[in-house]
């Protein structure tokens, strides 16, 4: 039921609701809680108006201040840029055998390393640096194509087997499925894992010393060692790139693999190139 009435008891009109007997009064709304209101909407207007508001087709309204996160990110990276550019030309042509010796240079190039690596680098060599299966760990000793200073820095410029950089890393396993019978790679197989001091069967692994000697130790050294030259990695230290078990190592051999690095010198300045491969050597394996 719906009708418009006094109620008796405060003189105020009713809005004509009413649920369970009890009428809704028709009170008005405080004076300042309706300028408030009316503030705020205002205020409101006005700020879609100073400030980028309204979405346009490609973008939206600029506002009248001229406000943008984006500038002021730009602006904040020139300032950063400007402050640096004396530690940046110099970390640019600095000779990295020698950057050690420079303490505020090679702080300020491992923290931009730092950076470097975590936009660049960490997708494929993981945030830590662990690496994963194809992608070798930086963080150990174990170097397949060196671990100095300049050899990280070389390695990081140039890449590993890409297409891109004439200078690039590069070698090639043979894929010995097509080479060798089945058996014979089982007996190398088992030969490998004798070396890199993993059970294996003695018997196989006789008949496969002398497969290796034949075929392997071309890259691989005398004792399977490696062979930094040709980033073919030592066998002997348990630590895999692709897989230490029988599968892995009978699939690595049969088809053979190819990792590909890019080449960083096209993309990242030269400071930046210096910078990274001071992250990396001083993640602990660096020599
Ligand atoms: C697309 C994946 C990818 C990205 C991105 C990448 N790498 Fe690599 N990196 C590889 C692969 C694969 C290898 C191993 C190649 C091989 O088998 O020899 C490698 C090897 C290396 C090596 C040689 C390690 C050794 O033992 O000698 C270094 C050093 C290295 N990367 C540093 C970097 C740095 C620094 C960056 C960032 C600027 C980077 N990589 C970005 C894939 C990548
Ligand atoms: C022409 C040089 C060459 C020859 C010959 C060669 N290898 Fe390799 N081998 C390499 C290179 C280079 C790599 C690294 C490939 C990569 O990083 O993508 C490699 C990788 C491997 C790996 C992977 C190691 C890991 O850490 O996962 C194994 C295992 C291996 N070789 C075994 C052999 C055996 C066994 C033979 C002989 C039957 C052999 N290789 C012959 C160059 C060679």
């Amino acid at each position: 039921m719906s009708q418009h009435e006094i109620d008796e008891p405060t003189g105020v009109d009713t809005t004509g609701h009413e649920w369970d007997g009890i009428r809704e009064l028709n009170n008005p709304l405080p004076r300042w809680w309706l300028w408030c209101f009316y503030l705020t909407i205002i205020w409101g207007v006005g700020y879609t108006i100073a400030f980028p508001a309204w979405p346009l087709i490609n973008g939206a309204t600029a506002g009248l201040l001229g406000f943008a996160t984006r500038a002021e990110v730009a602006a904040d990276i020139d300032r950063y840029a400007q402050q640096n550019a004396g530690l940046t030309s110099a970390l640019a042509k600095v000779e990295l055998a020698s950057l050690a010796d420079n303490p505020d240079l090679h702080r300020f190039a491992v923290a931009n390393g730092a950076a470097v690596f975590r936009s660049h680098c960490s997708q494929c060599h993981g945030s830590g640096a662990a690496g994963a299966v194809g992608y070798p760990n930086l963080l150990d000793d174990d170097w397949l194509w060196g671990g100095a200073l300049a050899e990280i820095a070389y390695t990081v410029k140039h890449g590993i087997r890409n297409e891109t950089d004439d200078d690039a890393h590069y070698s090639q396993m043979p894929a010995f499925g097509d080479l060798l019978e089945e058996e014979e790679i089982a007996a190398t197989v088992q030969y490998v894992l004798q070396i890199s001091g993993a059970d294996h069967d003695t018997t196989l692994a006789q008949d496969g010393a002398a497969l290796f000697e034949e075929q392997c130790t071309a890259c691989h050294g005398e004792q399977g060692q490696g062979d930094r030259s040709q980033g073919a990695p030592n066998l002997t230290d348990a630590i895999w790139l692709y897989g230490g078990d029988t599968t892995a190592l009978t699939a690595t051999i049969t088809n053979a693999r190819f990792g590909v690095m890019p080449a960083w010198g096209q993309r990242l300045s030269p400071s930046d190139v210096n910078a990274v491969a001071a992250y990396v050597h001083g993640l602990g394996g660096g020599e």
